[in-house]
């Protein structure tokens, strides 16, 4: 019988086998319970910005692995209508992953066995970085990064329950400087973790400074059999070869950069020098399916605010576009939003 069981430094042992993780390094490819992890850059979880019209967009362009927002365990273990509304999303989503945060096994436990019952999604991410004071006073997202042990009890509790493969989203450590990231990914695979995420960065300065990718190698290090996606201060495929070599990570998952920019994920073809950008004018259409599939989604009125700050990212930089932006701004039907998006494009973007 073939040994798979992995030993990993600190004396971790990991069964592969038992994780179903099926892994051809030279190909990159990775097998994660079901669903194979696609090649593409990922887009990362952004709380009241990726929500499932903006992730089905960013996938037209090629994105990876999509997250859900940040789900509470605790609402979900309760079934609060507006936790599922939150973690719904459509079947051209996959494969996804929805992310909860909270600090107790048992209510991750309860939680994953009612979104794989209900949702069915591909994973569930463990949220172990959120720097959000309301949150990190709860003892969850970033709090948790001081207690890698309970990472690995929140991992074991949430796949038992599930029956999913789980990964976690990590941030270097809690304190600066107190760099705990390798300890809790270990902890998380060695309680059966299949998937690793690392924002580059400490909770208790969450965006000070540059995001020190060489936390991101040493997890690489850390967990070889399990594939590691790199995150912080990536913004555009030249920085996430970069990423990728100087870190050896798997996968590179951008946040802010693709805020207004859904065409970031758009893989060059090898012939272009450069990354595709769209034109003015096809910027305004994307962000005109994207105002279409937004009003699909929600309610109107909410659809209208929602789409507010969305407007603002995909116009920076546009001719006139400020002017624009103030009127946007005031406006409560989408129709006529719509309207003067058409007319701005045709009118003052002529192309
Ligand atoms: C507005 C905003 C909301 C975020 N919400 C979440 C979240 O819900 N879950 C999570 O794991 N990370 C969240 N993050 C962190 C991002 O996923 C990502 O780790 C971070 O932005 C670093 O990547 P970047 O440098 O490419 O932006 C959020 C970041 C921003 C800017």
């Amino acid at each position: 019988m073939v040994d798979s069981t992995v030993v990993l430094h600190n004396n971790y042992k990991v069964n592969k086998d038992k994780y179903k993780i099926h892994i051809n390094q030279h190909l990159s490819r990775f097998t994660i319970g079901n669903c194979e992890l696609p090649d593409g850059i990922i887009l990362a979880p952004m709380a009241g910005v990726t929500d499932s019209p903006y992730r089905r967009i960013t996938r037209r362009f090629g994105s990876g692995l999509l997250y859900s927002e940040l789900i509470s365990a605790e609402g979900m273990r309760r079934m609060g209508v507006k936790t599922f509304e939150l973690a719904r999303f459509h079947p051209d989503e996959r494969p996804i992953s929805i992310q909860l945060f909270g600090y107790n096994p048992q209510s991750f436990a309860n939680a994953a066995a009612i979104i794989a019952d209900k949702l069915e999604p591909d994973i569930i991410d463990i949220n172990c970085g959120c720097p959000v004071k309301k949150m990190v006073r709860r003892d969850s997202g970033g709090y948790l990064m001081q207690f890698p042990e309970l990472i690995g009890e929140i991992v074991e509790a949430t796949r038992k329950a599930s029956g999913l493969p789980v990964s976690v989203k990590l941030r270097s450590g809690y304190r600066v400087s107190e760099e705990t990231a390798s300890t809790a990914a270990i902890a998380a695979v060695d309680a059966g973790a299949s998937l690793i995420a690392i924002h580059a960065r400490y909770v208790t300065a969450p965006w000070s400074s540059n995001a020190d990718w060489s936390v991101i190698k040493r997890v690489k290090e850390a967990v070889k059999q399990i594939p590691v996606i790199g995150n912080g201060d990536v913004q555009s495929w030249e920085d996430a070869e970069r990423m990728k070599e100087q870190t050896g990570c798997d996968r590179v998952m951008i946040g802010r950069a693709a805020r207004g920019k859904p065409w970031i994920f758009q893989s060059p073809n090898k012939n272009d020098e450069k990354q595709w950008e769209p034109s003015s004018h096809e910027r305004i259409n994307i962000l005109i399916d994207h105002y279409r599939m937004m009003l699909e989604y929600i309610p109107e009125y909410r659809a209208v605010c929602r789409m507010r700050k969305h407007f603002g990212w995909y116009t920076k930089g546009l001719p006139g576009s400020s002017t624009l932006r103030e009127k946007v701004m005031r406006m409560e039907n989408p129709t006529e939003v719509i309207k003067i998006l058409e007319w701005y494009r045709d009118e003052r973007l002529k192309e």
